[in-house]
C-alpha cells in the first residue's frame, strides 16, 4: 500500500493529532514505513512526541529554503516510524505557512517528503480552510473524525455536503477513507443513540467499523509524549488503533487478499464490537417491520423517502429511495429544522400535519402522532403535486399498532 491520508474534522479537539500519531504508530508495526506530517500550525504532532527536544527543523524551514535538503525535516522515532514537525515558532510564520499552502509549495514539499514512505498521515488543522484544502490536494484519501455529541448531530447535513464538496471541488481523485468515531463513551447513553443516528442516515460505506473509545490513558500518553501502546498498561488502550490500522489496510488490499480479510474478521470477535453489533442487530430487526411499512407507504403514496423520528429527532427507522448525498443532505437539514419548529407550528394550526415546499419540485410532509404518551413524527419527502396524506395516515395506524 502506498498512500497519503489526511486526517480532518469539522470540530476541534476530536482527536485528529492523537489519531495521526497512534494510528501512524500502529501502521508502522504492520511492516509499513510510516511518516506522520504535522500539517497544523499549532504543531500538535511535535508536542505528541516531544519533537523539539530532538530537532528544531520543521516544514516551515524547508518552505523557507533554509535547510540543506527538504528531507532534513524527517525525524525517525523508530526504524519505520517517522514524523515531520511543522516547526512554527513565530506568529508571522503562520502567515508564511498559509501562503505556502495557497501557492502550492506546501503541497510540493509534502509530495517530496512522502516519496520514501509507504503510508503518510497528515494531521490537519480543524475545519476546511486554505491549509486543509492544500493538504487534501496532494492526498489520496481523507479520514474524517467525528464525536458523538449533540452538536455533531446538528452539523450532520454540513458533514455530508462537505464530503461531496471535497470530492468535487478540491480533488476529484481523492477518496473518503472513512468516517471514524472518536472518544466514544459507551457509558453515556446519548452517545450510542447519536452513533446509531449517524449510521442510519449516512451511506453504509462512509463509516469504518472501528470506533475509538474514550479513555483517559490517551491524555496520559500525550503528557508522556509517547504512543499509547508504549504506556506500561497501554496494550488494551491501543487496541482500537491497531484494529483501525488493520481495517484500513484490509480495505486497501485487493479483495482477493485473504490474509488481510482474515485478520480483520478475527479482530471483530472483540467484546465491545460484539455488543455494538448485537444492539444494531436488535434495532434493525425492529426496524425491518417499520421499514416495511414505510416502504409500502412510499410506493403507494408516490413518496421518495420517509422517516419516523422520536421527539429528540432520532430516527426509529428510515426508508430512503436511492438518493444522492445531496438529496440526503437537503432531507436531513429540513428534518432537523422541521422537528425544532414542529410543535409550535402544529399547535398554532391545531392540526396534526404540516406541509412545506423544500425546493421548486419537492415538498416535505410532517405528521405528528402519539404512542403511550410519547410523541413521534412521520416525515415524508415527495413531489409537490403528490397527495400522500391518506397513505401516511394508513401507515401511522400501522406504526402505532407496532409500537404500542
Ligand atoms: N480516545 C480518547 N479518549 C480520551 N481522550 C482523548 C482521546 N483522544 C484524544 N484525547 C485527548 O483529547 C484532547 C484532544 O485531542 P487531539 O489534540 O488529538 O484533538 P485534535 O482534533 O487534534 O484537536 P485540534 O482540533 O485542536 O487540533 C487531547 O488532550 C488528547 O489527549
Ligand atoms: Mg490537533
Amino acid at each position: 500500500m502506498k498512500k497519503t491520508i489526511a486526517i480532518i474534522s469539522q470540530k476541534g479537539g476530536v482527536g485528529k493529532t492523537t489519531t495521526a500519531f497512534n494510528l501512524g504508530y500502529s501502521l508502522s508495526l504492520t511492516g509499513n514505513k510510516v511518516l506522520v506530517i504535522d500539517g497544523d500550525p499549532q504543531g500538535g504532532v511535535a508536542l505528541s512526541c516531544n519533537l523539539k527536544t530532538r530537532t528544531a527543523k520543521g516544514l516551515i524551514h524547508a518552505l523557507k529554503g533554509t535547510l540543506e535538503k527538504e528531507t532534513d525535516v524527517i525525524e525517525y522515532l523508530q526504524d519505520s516510524f517517522a514524523v515531520a514537525g511543522v516547526g512554527i515558532e513565530q506568529p508571522e510564520d503562520i502567515l508564511y505557512f498559509e501562503e505556502a499552502a495557497a501557492s502550492g509549495t506546501l503541497g510540493s514539499l509534502i509530495q517530496t517528503l512522502a516519496a520514501d514512505f509507504d503510508i503518510v498521515l497528515i494531521d490537519a488543522p480543524v475545519g476546511v480552510g486554505r491549509i486543509v484544502k492544500a493538504l487534501l490536494e496532494v492526498c489520496d484519501s481523507y479520514l474524517l473524525l467525528i464525536n458523538c455529541k449533540a452538536g455533531t448531530v446538528k452539523s450532520l447535513p454540513r458533514l455530508i455536503k462537505l464530503a461531496d464538496y471535497l470530492k468535487q471541488s478540491v480533488n476529484q481523485d481523492m477518496e473518503l477513507e472513512g468516517i471514524v468515531t472518536t472518544m466514544f463513551d459507551k457509558t453515556i447513553s446519548s452517545e450510542e443513540k447519536i452513533f446509531n443516528h449517524f449510521k442510519a442516515r449516512l451511506p453504509n460505506d462512509f463509516f469504518l467499523d472501528i470506533v475509538i473509545p474514550y479513555d483517559s490513558r490517551y491524555e496520559l500518553a500525550a503528557i508522556k509524549a509517547i504512543p499509547v501502546a508504549l504506556l506500561a498498561d497501554g496494550t488494551s488502550t491501543s487496541e482500537p488503533y491497531r484494529k483501525l490500522a488493520l481495517e484500513i489496510l484490509a480495505k486497501n488490499e485487493s479483495k482477493g487478499d485473504r490474509k488481510a480479510d482474515d485478520l480483520i474478521s478475527s479482530d471483530k470477535s472483540d467484546g465491545y464490537q460484539r455488543a455494538l453489533k448485537t444492539e444494531e442487530d436488535e434495532n434493525s430487526f425492529q426496524g425491518n417491520i417499520l421499514g416495511d411499512i414505510l416502504a409500502t407507504m412510499c410506493e403507494r403514496g408516490d413518496i421518495y423517502g420517509a422517516v419516523i423520528a422520536d421527539e429528540m429527532g432520532f430516527s426509529l427507522d428510515d426508508y430512503n429511495s436511492p438518493v444522492s448525498t445531496d438529496a440526503l443532505a437537503a432531507f436531513t437539514s429540513v428534518l432537523n429544522d422541521t422537528l425544532e419548529k414542529a410543535d409550535s407550528i402544529l399547535d398554532v394550526q391545531d392540526a396534526n400535519n404540516i406541509q412545506m415546499d423544500i425546493n421548486e419540485n419537492d415538498k416535505l410532509i410532517l405528521q405528528k402522532f402519539e404512542v403511550l404518551n410519547s410523541t413521534y413524527y412521520l416525515l415524508a419527502v415527495c413531489p409537490r403535486e403528490a397527495e400522500p396524506i391518506g397513505e401516511m395516515s394508513i401507515a401511522v395506524s400501522k406504526i402505532i399498532s407496532k409500537l404500542a
